[in-house]
């Protein structure tokens, strides 16, 4: 019954322009779904520059940050709220490595995906960034609030 508490873990995750491009959407939210997460917010969106600068703040001093910026900015990518317990770091887990050469095989990168300029999805990496990322992909009323039969099944 803990597990039903309203604060559930909750993510960010988006498949990137090459994903969604490569037709891989129902293939990844497949894995997330199979896994036992709910997804609680999903829409396609073509981000601006500036938008996906601010997604990457973190990273402006790295050399590959405009790259990567016009990369998330090239095209629609999926943008996706996914909750359930220890849905950040497994989630990752399910990502793989960021570089898809290290990724493991039956990661979403490590089947799918070769370079880590077009490694397809992003994931939160702690508490702290899933939460300033929801706040910045979503408004609060685009995340929507239900109670999925399946749950009884998987806690
Ligand atoms: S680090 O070093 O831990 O900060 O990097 P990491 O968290 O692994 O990666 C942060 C994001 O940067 C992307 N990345 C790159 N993009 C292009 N070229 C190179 N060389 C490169 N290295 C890292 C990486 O995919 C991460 O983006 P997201 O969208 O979070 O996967």
């Amino acid at each position: 019954q803990e597990a039903h508490a309203a604060e559930m873990e909750r993510t960010f995750i988006a498949i990137k322009p090459d994903g969604v491009q490569r037709g891989l959407i129902a293939e990844i939210i497949s894995r997330f779904e199979r896994k036992g997460y709910k997804l609680m917010a999903i829409k396609l969106v073509v981000p601006t520059k500036e938008f996906a600068q601010k997604h990457y703040h973190d990273l402006k001093e790295r050399p590959f940050f405009d790259g990567l910026c016009d990369f998330l900015s090239s095209g629609p990518v999926l943008a996706m709220v996914w909750e359930g317990e220890g849905v950040i770091k497994y989630g990752r887990k399910l990502i793989g490595a960021t570089d898809p050469q290290k990724s493991e095989p039956g990661t979403i990168r490590g089947d799918l995906a070769v370079v880590v300029g077009r490694n397809i999805i992003h994931g939160s990496d702690g508490p702290e960034t899933a939460k300033d990322e929801i706040a910045l992909w979503f408004e609060p009323s685009e995340l929507v609030s239900y109670t999925s039969n399946a749950e009884k099944w998987i806690y």
